[in-house]
């Protein structure tokens, strides 16, 4: 593998920030895109730029083209068997509030209950109280240890008849533990529940295959996956997404429209109201396509020994604590030191040329489980070397000196 040809794919890393190279450690919240997303995104709007499904006139027909190519890259990436499984969002967000809203209405009663992994990010939280709140239903939490590592056997306790969905990420944003996901679906599916998985994080480290996986439904966001922002996926079982009503309404998911009825478009349009995010959706798969090209096993071993290797290093700081300490996790470190607010440390850490984030990384019942107002954390993708995970030790090591 080489890491020096794949920063080069990656023009924002050559970069200044503060007059010091950029070490960008924050590609949790969002990643940098490599030159083939930026160039498809420019082309398309100078060269291809026109509404999709809506024209007989040739660029209509080149975008709508590509629209339905991505759809079918992001199909083959994750493994799922049919084209109607796969609908383009404005991100995992809207992914998961599409089912929470959509499958809530179908399959969620009054008396029910969901189950919600303390882990999650909020925007596998959020949603299903609000759903739980409109239907009079229950929300069960699955808890975590200390160590990070989700406590999947607590799951026969909370699981009964009347569990109709459990909510799960692939892998943690803040924890970086990736959840048992075969023995949950299976309790789940034998309990007879859905089961949501949140994908955002995993489906960058380790990549899915949701018909092997067997989950009902799967969300991510393209931004995490080197492709641009506001486009997302949601994959969902063709016989669940055919039972539940439309979720957004309005151009491009109906198939007749009168005053008196209107009847919806088939899948995967009936979830695409509106005019979807097309330039989004094709610099996504050209993300795909560019993940292709390289060796994925090779990448997921190299962040994992860069991840290995910094939290090392990290762990001489005194005082120092790593939130998420599991054997299999992927490449976050989350961290506190003691004495040293993370916002604090994340600022010098920026005039250093340093980006990670801190805060509560949109998981605040993980801050809770911990009692503490925040983390900082470093997020490790394939474009980071040996040598900046040296320079976050040494920034580290250098602001905890200064604050305390
Ligand atoms: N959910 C994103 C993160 O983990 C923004 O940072």
């Amino acid at each position: 593998m080489d890491i020096n040809s794949i920063r080069n794919d990656f023009p924002i890393l050559g970069r200044k920030v503060n007059g010091k190279p950029l070490i960008y450690l924050d590609s949790g919240a969002t990643a940098q895109k490599p030159e083939c997303v930026i160039e498809a995104v420019n082309r398309l709007h100078r060269e291809q730029n026109a509404n999709i499904h809506r024209g007989v006139h040739r660029l209509s027909e080149e975008a709508t083209e590509l629209y339905e190519q991505a759809r079918e890259r992001v199909r083959t990436f994750i493994g799922a068997e049919q084209r109607e499984e796969v609908i383009f969002t404005a991100g995992a967000t809207a992914s998961i509030n599409t089912v929470a809203y959509a499958w809530g209405e179908r399959f969620l009663h009054a008396g029910d209950n969901i189950i919600i992994s303390e882990m999650e990010h909020h925007s596998n939280i959020v949603p299903w109280q609000l759903l739980a709140e409109r239907k009079g239903a229950e929300i069960r939490v699955l808890p975590f240890e200390d160590s990070g590592r989700l406590m999947v056997e607590r799951l026969d306790d909370l699981l009964d008849e009347h569990t109709r969905m459990v909510a799960v990420t692939q892998a943690s944003n803040t924890l970086a533990t990736r959840p048992e996901l075969c023995p949950i679906i299976e309790k789940a599916h034998a309990a007879g529940a859905h089961v949501m998985v949140d994908g955002c994080q995993g489906v960058v480290h380790g990549g899915v295959d949701v018909t092997s996986l067997d989950c009902d439904f799967y969300a991510f966001s393209g931004h995490k996956l080197y492709g641009p922002t506001g486009i997302g996926v949601l994959y969902g079982k063709r016989e669940l997404l055919e039972q539940m009503p439309p979720f957004l309404c309005g151009g491009d998911m109906v198939d007749r429209v009168s005053f008196a009825k209107t009847t919806y478009a088939p899948l995967p349009l009936k979830y695409e109201a509106g005019t979807a995010n097309f330039i989004g959706a094709i610099g996504l798969g050209e993300a795909i396509e560019y993940l292709r090209g390289l060796d994925l096993v090779s990448i997921e071993a190299y962040e994992r020994e860069l991840t290995h290797y910094a939290e090392q290093q990290l762990q001489q700081i005194e005082g120092l604590r790593i939130y998420g300490t599991t054997e299999d996790k992927c490449s976050i470190i989350s961290f506190n030191v003691e004495g040293v607010h993370h916002y604090d440390l994340g600022m010098i850490l920026d005039k250093l040329g340093i980006a990670i984030r801190t805060g509560q990384h949109c998981a605040e019942p993980v801050m809770a489980h911990y009692g503490i107002t925040g983390m900082c954390r470093a997020s490790i993708a394939m474009y980071n070397t040996r040598e900046e995970m040296d320079a976050l030790f040494k920034g580290v090591e250098r602001a905890v000196r200064m604050l305390r």
